[in-house]
């Protein structure tokens, strides 16, 4: 069979409904192309003229293509705004606008799979307000997306476009589409067969971008990220010719998938007691195929290394053995399986596990894996669309710049599930399609089939892996460790009472998600910070019981420390080393005091730098601290900086594995949008936090300030477009024009724009972006004739 294949990609905008023109709801798409070769077609929607993108594709304008089925009723539009998080004009910046119904109609081969991608950019088009749009995009029976709305997802994500894939194995000669503003009459979609790409990782190597994949333009993720647990096997590759067998078109994955891999190391001894174990974040009620891709790249033989596969604690396979499946090393093979994750079971987590089968008396006890993809079926309503997420209450109210801390334990519980930070998450216009050819051998192979193993189990109605965390215990501390509790001391609720006057409002420092700071005095004279948790803010007894756990054993000159806890009742009370000077954020912008020298200012980051460096690397976990920023930085009596709020912190299981499979959480302005992307969490994710502190400093802002025009509202989206414009010296405190020396300014600004790298691989390590801060200050003190200009700052090294 040949392999045609089709793509499609769109921008969407639209609207329900114009209160003010009664007009029925808009939408747009820009769509795109189709071939019956291997070569892409993209098709720019609402544009007359063929245009090239940033990647150099040609994407032609649909006004006049066979694929539009009738242009009735539909307008050609521009974008009024172009976000400079848009990598070109051209498909973005021109949309269809449609007032009904309208189908694209792209030629297929019956059988074969075709990957569809679509895109987004909400924005505002001839005049139509984007958030007035929803639609519902469907496929021959398969609803894609119901009463979706773009500018709403975008918004919640806080990406400035977006993308969706979906794969689709048409009955008859041709795909369509069909785009349908939603209002309540809209048709209703029957169903077969619809499927959504949710994981696409390189095992065992590293990020394959679009422009290296096999010519589909997919993005291959490191599968570091969802390691789970300490054993986490060890990566080889080789630079081995890769067959591809028939069984295996080339476009199934690109060779430096196949060239890569994880296996679970030499000593058959430890693999046999271990599971080589992934974990993701899905959505529950729905079916998955999960793809293995392997290829053989040290054996030859059969029965040399044979092992189990594991998906939810189900059996997949028994005596996997991918040169019985290859016959050869160096060719590639791939299986599918699918298994239903259940909300009751399942918790909202894939499980995909490796262990060695000892069974055949293998050669070695060993597994390996190459390549995984994870593909979400529609549900047995023909549904593959999940809700619009919902924005975080901040962004809703338009509110006060910078998340605030009082609100923010409520803002995090709502962006669970969808929050994110920085620029585009997708940020390539990737968009095309593939046609999978089904493998047609063995059950397992069957994309479409239910598996006789497939377990189907009964609905539940508890959710939210979450609230999981959360405990019933009357004593909040009842959970620490003994170590915890021999190293740090309990208070007595009368003492702290007595510290503080009885919590005296006038003694109130600061207010937090977790409660009310209060400046105290403990021992008959060493001054304290108390910390006394709002009772009914039940996310705080996790939190406690964390900050306190992390923090007794952490000693570090750079890292708030706790003196000890108070848990008579129900009282949750941490007690601190007082830091007289606050928080870093207050000597930077919408305060009295005078603002920092940069000196002092570099002398700060470089402490909370190293504050965090020894969080990743100096303890005997790797510490993530999660919640990086201006608020959380505290500087003493000396301008010594300090890293406080561990209450969010996870630690890694080992110095290996520094990510966890987490919902996300954090701040909005400083989450790493690659941690939003996958919820996972890396010490890369604080770098990046890390990077907005220091454009925070720089150009004395919030990291979020919605009353700014749209392109200013991110500090990190616009300082790193004015860095690209060579603007980044127009946008930074005013106090410090002319203070600054080139070498350092440029040195400084280069880290931070590296921390905000958008995948975390291509940023530093806490430890490269503290040597470089370094290097900075000794830049800006080698030729700092005029001590004046050194504030009182303490040298701290
Ligand atoms: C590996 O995973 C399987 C399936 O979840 C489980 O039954 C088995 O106990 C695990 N083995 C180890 C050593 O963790
Ligand atoms: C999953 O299905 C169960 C039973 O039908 C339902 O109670 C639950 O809310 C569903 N969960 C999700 C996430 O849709």
């Amino acid at each position: 069979m040949s392999s045609p294949s089709l793509l499609l990609d769109t921008i969407s905008h639209g609207r329900k409904e114009n209160p003010l023109l009664g007009a029925p709801p808009l939408f747009s798409y820009v769509f795109l192309g189709i071939s019956a070769a291997n070569d892409l077609i993209l098709l720019n929607c609402g544009s007359a003229e063929d245009g090239i993108d940033a990647d150099n594709r040609k994407w032609y304008g649909d006004s006049s293509s066979k694929f539009l089925l009738s242009s009735s009723g539909s307008s050609q539009e521009k974008a009024e705004f172009q976000d400079p998080s848009l990598p070109s004009e051209v498909p973005y910046m021109s949309a269809r606008v449609l007032t009904r119904e309208a189908t694209y109609r792209f030629p297929a081969t019956p059988g074969n799979r075709y990957w569809v991608r679509l895109h987004f950019y909400p924005s505002s088009y001839g005049g139509r307000n984007e958030s007035d749009s929803f639609f519902s995009v469907a496929s021959d029976g398969i609803t894609l997306l119901r009463n979706f709305s773009a500018a709403i997802t975008a918004k919640a994500l806080t990406l400035a476009y977006i993308m969706r894939e979906f794969s689709l194995s048409p009955i008859h000669d041709s795909i369509h589409l069909t785009f349908a503003p939603s209002d309540k009459h809209s048709a209703s979609y029957a169903f077969i067969n619809g499927i959504e790409t949710m994981y696409r990782l390189n095992v065992g190597g590293q990020f394959i971008p679009p422009t290296n994949d096999s010519g589909l333009a997919r993005a291959w993720y490191d599968d570091s990220p969802y390691l789970f647990g300490a054993g986490i096997g060890v990566t080889f590759s080789e630079k081995a010719q890769i067959r591809y067998p028939r069984t295996v078109p080339k476009y199934i994955a690109p060779t430096d998938v196949y060239n890569t891999a994880r296996s679970m190391g030499p000593d058959s001894n430890i693999n046999s007691n271990y599971n080589l174990t992934w974990v993701f974040q899905v959505d529950a009620n729905f079916t998955y195929v999960v793809r293995f891709h392997f290829c053989e790249l040290e054996m030859i033989k059969i029965n040399q290394r044979v092992f189990d596969i594991y998906l939810n604690n189900q059996t997949a396979e028994q005596m996997a053995d991918v040169i019985g499946w290859s016959k050869f090393k160096d060719v590639p093979v791939y299986k599918d399986y699918a298994v239903y994750v259940s909300d009751l079971l399942d918790d909202d987590e894939l499980w995909v596990a490796l262990h060695p089968s000892s069974e055949t008396g293998p050669e070695y006890l060993d597994s390996i894996l190459n390549g995984l993809e994870i593909f979400k079926l529609s549900d047995t309503s023909g549904n593959l669309a999940g809700s619009n997420p919902e924005p975080s209450q901040m962004l809703i109210a338009g509110g006060s710049a910078g998340e605030d801390d009082t609100s923010s334990s409520k803002t995090r519980s709502n962006v669970i599930g969808g929050a994110a930070g920085g620029v585009a998450a997708f940020s390539l216009v990737a968009l095309c399609i593939a046609v999978y050819q089904r493998q047609k051998r063995g059950i397992d192979s069957d994309f479409n089939a239910r598996p006789s193993w497939l377990p189907v189990y009964g609905g539940s109605n508890s959710r939210s892996g979450a609230r999981k965390s959360i405990t019933s215990t009357r004593s909040y501390a009842s959970n620490l460790s003994s170590l915890a509790v021999s190293l740090c001391r309990h208070f007595s609720f009368s003492e702290i009472k007595q510290g503080t006057r009885n919590f005296n409002e006038s003694r109130v420092i600061g207010v937090g998600g977790f409660g009310k700071v209060y400046r105290g005095v403990i021992d008959g004279g060493t001054k304290v910070a108390i910390k006394r948790a709002n009772p009914s803010s039940e996310q705080g007894v996790h939190e406690f019981q964390t900050e306190i756990e992390m923090l007794s054993k952490l000693r570090h000159r750079h890292l708030v420390s706790l003196i000890g806890y108070c848990d008579d009742g129900e009282e949750m009370i941490l007690v601190y080393d007082y830091m007289a000077n606050g928080t870093l954020r207050e000597h930077l912008y919408e305060s009295n005091n005078p603002p920092l020298s940069w000196n002092q200012r570099l002398e700060i980051c470089v402490g909370a730098a190293r504050g965090l460096h020894y969080l990743h690397t100096g303890a005997k976990y790797t510490i993530i601290h999660r919640d990086v920023k201006t608020t959380n930085i505290l500087v003493d009596e000396r301008w010594v900086a300090k890293v406080s709020d561990f209450g969010l912190s996870k630690t890694g299981p080992s110095l290996n594995q520094t990510h966890v499979s987490t919902v996300v959480k954090g701040s909005f302005g400083y989450l790493d949008p690659e941690y939003f992307r996958r919820q996972q969490l890396t010490d890369k994710s604080d770098v990046y936090s890390f990077g907005v502190v220091l454009f925070e400093v720089l150009c004395a802002r919030p990291a979020l300030n919605p009353s700014l025009p749209k392109e200013q509202v991110s500090l990190a989206d616009w300082a790193l477009n004015c860095h690209r414009q060579g603007t980044l010296q127009d946008i930074i405190d005013p106090f410090l024009n002319g203070k600054i020396k080139p070498e350092c300014f440029n040195k400084f600004a280069d880290t931070a724009v590296k921390c905000l790298a958008d995948h975390g691989i291509d940023r530093p390590t806490m430890g490269d972006v503290l040597w470089n801060l370094e290097f900075a200050l000794q830049l800006q003190e080698r030729q700092d004739s005029n001590p004046v200009e050194h504030g009182g700052a303490a040298s701290d090294s």
